[in-house]
């Protein structure tokens, strides 16, 4: 499919970017703008869950290089395009995959961001752009595997900064991270109608 081409494709701006957002990859939204606003990227960047590739655009202008992962084809088909078009190709690689998955085993980074999936919802999803929200019965499933796997690909003095809300157990996000050994804690968060979004720092210093 040519993406630019397509009539379903619509165009928003965030600050001075332009992207381009097909109808089965996630808008940018208010959990995107907490990162956003909060992100000082250096070193490697993992954008986990690029979704259109916003976050990986903005981390690009700062960091030496960005990996930009997500599980649906067609957000990483909007993501190549809009990084293109935005300028910074050369710095910013996009993978199709589940989480860690189709990464090297050693890769190590010095920011992970995760916009994450967090509703609760029964059963899988049952479209590609369901994964932009689907967290399985208690919201937690990628959250889960995601804070499971995470750690080990963190630099020392490197950061995770990931947000969800609080329909899926905050708190918990918050001890797991700490089980893990990374010094975790909420650093902004946004209230919203039936809830509120909350973004999360998990530090990884000498003493993890
Ligand atoms: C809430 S959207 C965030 C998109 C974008 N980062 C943003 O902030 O606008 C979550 C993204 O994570 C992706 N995703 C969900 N589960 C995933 C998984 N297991 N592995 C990789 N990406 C996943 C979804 O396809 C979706 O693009």
């Amino acid at each position: 499919m040519n993406l630019h081409k397509s009539k379903s494709l619509k165009k928003i701006r965030f600050g001075e970017l332009a992207l381009y957002i097909s109808d089965d990859v996630y808008e940018p939204a208010e959990d995107t703008f907490l990162i956003a606003k909060n992100l000082k990227a250096k070193g490697l960047v993992l954008d986990m869950g690029t979704g259109c590739g916003i976050l990986s655009i903005l981390a690009a202008y700062e960091a030496e290089h960005v990996v930009a992962v997500d599980i649906n084809p067609h957000a990483a088909r909007c993501a190549k395009l809009n990084i293109e078009m935005n300028g910074v190709s050369d710095k910013v690689d996009v993978i199709v995959g589940d989480l860690f998955a189709p990464l090297i085993e050693k890769s190590i980074f010095d920011t992970i961001l995760f916009n994450a999936p967090y509703l609760p919802e029964n059963g899988e999803p049952n479209s590609p752009i369901e994964y932009a929200w689907a967290g399985g019965r208690s919201g937690r499933r990628v959250i889960d595997s995601f804070i499971g796997q995470a750690p080990k690909h963190l630099k020392i003095g490197g950061k995770i900064l990931i947000v969800q809300s609080t329909l899926s157990n905050v708190e918990k996000t918050v001890r797991e991270l700490n089980k893990q050994g990374l010094k975790a804690r909420i650093i902004d968060k946004q209230n919203l109608f039936f809830e509120t979004i909350v973004l999360i720092e998990a530090i990884k210093d000498l003493s993890s």
